[in-house]
């Protein structure tokens, strides 16, 4: 569909693609079979957005897909404002989709004072009018209850598993590289028939130094091990527990997130940390080299549909 287009001809289920999620909408709408719209954006040159959405909206259900990066700032700005103008135009419900939601990671005060963005975020989703909210992993699922309306928090799952089958895994070992990620390592494992462990987190309060620990016992001795994690930002964090891992006998190691955000030098460091394969799923609009990108459409659409 040509951006700024639209073709509304007053049918139910009409996706609507903010900016990033282009492509997916396209292929969530093909697959549902439902329309499509992309509204017209521009930037002025002042930095502030606009946005056009044009059409009839008058009594439909809308499906609002949004990704928040890059331009955290930017994406939420233009989800509210979509939002807002469906209600304000009479659409009988939006469902806003968010294949990545920014701001989550501060999800409480660790220092006083702090701003607890993932909250307000939430609020300023509600305030939109958003109706029903389903976010690709969010990093805290329990956040969600903020929303107050109908949420679901989506682990793409089948979509990890048949990336692993399509690389002949067996039996892997799915590691959590802590406890708050714990409950999408278990998924995981669920999925696919495989063994979850949670690594233990320790900081050396002297050194600063990190170090991590696998239950007493434990062994992996040769085993395929899998990390699966919501973000790699820095690639810091599953950087670290991949060299575990590796030092601790796992055989092959794949790292895997939902979100791959890749700032500076993420990906060269997990490589040289040890990871044989890097892979996240396209839930932001931006790809890096040396990264395998899995395609969340059909898992997605499954859920739209079963809503
Ligand atoms: C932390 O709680 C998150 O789940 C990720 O592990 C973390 O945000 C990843 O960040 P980085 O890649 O910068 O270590």
């Amino acid at each position: 569909m040509i951006k700024g287009t639209v073709m509304i001809n007053g049918g139910r289920d009409l996706i609507v693609s903010l900016p990033g999620t282009e492509e997916l909408g396209s292929r969530i709408s093909n697959l549902l079979r439902c329309e499509h719209v992309i509204p017209y954006t521009k930037v002025f040159p002042d930095g502030e957005s606009y946005l056009r959405l044009e059409g009839d909206f008058e009594g439909e259900e809308v499906t609002l897909l949004s990704t928040m990066y890059p331009e955290q700032n930017r994406r939420l700005v233009e989800l509210v404002f979509a939002s807002k103008t469906l209600v304000e135009r009479g659409a009988s419900k939006v469902r806003g989709v968010v294949t990545y939601l920014a701001y989550a990671r501060q999800d409480k005060e660790f220092l006083p004072g702090e701003v607890v963005s993932a909250r307000i975020v939430i609020d300023m989703l509600k305030y939109a009018g958003i109706g029903e909210l389903y976010v690709v992993d969010v990093h805290k699922p329990e956040i969600l209850n903020g929303f107050g309306g109908p949420s679901r928090n989506i682990l793409m799952v089948e979509t990890f598993a048949s990336f692993l089958r399509s690389r002949g895994v067996d039996n892997p070992l799915i590691v959590a590289p802590d406890l708050g990620a714990s409950h999408r390592a278990e998924a995981l494992a669920k999925e696919i028939g495989g063994e979850c462990v949670i690594i233990r987190k320790f900081r050396d309060r002297v050194t600063g130094e990190i170090r991590h620990e696998l239950p007493e016992g434990f062994h992996i001795d040769g085993r395929t091990a899998v990390v699966i994690d919501d973000i790699i930002s820095t690639g810091g964090t599953m950087a670290s527990i991949v060299s575990f891992l590796k030092r601790s006998g796992a055989r092959r190691v794949y790292a895997l997130a939902s979100h791959g955000v890749f700032v500076g030098n993420a990906v060269e460091r997990l490589i040289s940390g040890g990871a044989d394969e890097v892979a996240v799923l396209d839930t932001l609009s931006r790809r890096v080299e040396g990264v395998t990108y899995l395609d969340i459409s059909n898992e997605l659409s499954k859920h739209l549909s079963n809503c």
